[in-house]
């Protein structure tokens, strides 16, 4: 598997949480400090991305200024400048500085056929419709880049940290408010998977500098296979009970199995279904079972319990959104995987989007 970059989310934002205001220009938030701090974390970047919308409303250049740390990038034996990425829908003008400016290299991730008035000046990179963000990050990993450093705006932010894919934020904080309800916002409405832990807070020249970063766990990938677990209660069959999915990868994170509640026998639960599919499989010892529920504890459907089969089955960790609640039973999956050694991380950011396939249930 290849190894995604470390990405670094870096936004300045007003009292309010607004990244800019509606006039047509550009509203200053940073002061020239801010910004030398910024060029300096584009200097260490292997690549800078910001979205379409920041492409059209700023046109940015996107370039490291200094002269000092353009030389040291090449004393380094890097390009003098970092790559150029955006993301797009609906195209871009090939006359945006975006393009225009540094004889870098430039990335645009779009839909298939979304972006071809920008093959002349850029490599166009087919992300799917809508582009998919751990995909476009698998490929800045195949190209090498190591360090990714994201600029916005609004809704690039917003996909990075609901998709849990963001390792680290930089918030400047400038002392005023914008309060123009229209104006673009750091962040909107969303599920917000990973917690962040605040490692810095400092002044520098009147803005907050916030320095957070995001934990271990889960991780971007645990994020991505846990929500594909939870997609998979849309097949359950009609049920009066819980609807779950399950998924079963090997320790890099591949797909071992797959199940849902209901699939081959009425009876059987997700991880039972996912499980039957790669009993005895070596590759269990290392494995991780994600489901959208709390592993059961305690059954009469089926002899054994979902959380004694993955003791059985010397699977070592369990990653799920939803802690059962005591619609059924009183369940303790998590503690006896926990009593047993086993690894268990919760995602409970993520337990709306369960609750959504189970609104049959009263809970
Ligand atoms: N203060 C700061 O630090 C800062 C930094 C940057 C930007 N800004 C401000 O932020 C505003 C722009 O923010 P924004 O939210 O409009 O734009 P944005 O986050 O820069 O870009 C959003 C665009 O990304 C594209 N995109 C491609 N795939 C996507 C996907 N899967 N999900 C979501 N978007 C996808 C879409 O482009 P298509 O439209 O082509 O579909 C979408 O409109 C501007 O006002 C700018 O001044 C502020
Ligand atoms: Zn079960």
């Amino acid at each position: 598997m290849i190894d995604r970059p470390h990405v670094l989310l870096s936004a300045a934002q007003s009292l309010d949480g607004f990244l800019d205001d509606t006039s047509p220009e550009r509203l200053v938030l940073s002061t020239e400090d801010d910004f030398a701090v910024v060029d300096r974390l584009r200097a260490e970047a292997d690549a800078i991305l910001v979205g379409a919308g920041t492409v059209r409303a700023d046109n940015p250049r996107l370039l490291v200024r200094s002269p000092d740390l353009r030389r040291r990038r090449l004393e380094q034996g890097k390009p003098e400048q970092p790559v150029k990425v955006t993301l797009t829908t609906r195209g871009l003008d090939p006359g945006a500085q975006f393009f225009t400016v540094g004889d870098t290299e430039k990335i645009v991730y779009a839909p298939p056929g979304a972006a071809d008035q920008l093959k002349h000046v850029a490599t166009v990179v087919d992300a799917g419709d809508p582009p998919d963000f751990g995909r476009v990050l698998d490929d800045l990993g195949a190209r090498g880049i190591k360090n990714l450093l994201v600029e916005g705006g609004g809704g690039i932010h917003t996909r990075f940290l609901a998709e849990g894919l963001a390792d680290e934020l930089r918030l400047a904080i400038a002392p005023f408010f914008v309060g123009q309800p229209a104006a673009p916002r750091f962040v909107g409405p969303g599920l917000y998977p990973r917690p962040l832990r605040l490692t810095s807070a400092r002044e520098l020249t009147g803005m907050a500098i916030l320095e957070y970063r995001a934990a271990d766990e889960p991780s971007g990938r645990d994020v991505q296979r846990l929500r594909e677990a939870i997609a998979l209660a849309a097949e359950c069959p009609p049920s009066h009970t819980f609807r779950v999915g399950a998924v079963v990868t090997d320790v890099d994170g591949e797909v071992i199995a797959t199940g849902h509640s209901g699939e081959g026998d009425p009876l059987n639960h997700a991880e039972e279904a996912a499980l039957a599919k790669c009993e005895g499989d070596p590759r269990l010892a290392g494995a991780t079972v994600y489901s959208s529920l709390e592993p059961c504890s305690n059954r009469s459907s089926h002899p054994r319990s979902c959380t004694q089969l993955i003791l059985d089955a010397g699977i070592p960790r369990v990653v799920f959104a939803w802690r059962e609640p005591p619609v059924f039973v009183d369940a303790q999956g998590t503690e006896l995987l926990r009593q047993a050694g086993r690894h268990v991380v919760e995602v409970p950011a993520l337990t709306p989007e369960v609750q959504r396939e189970n609104t049959h249930l009263t809970f």
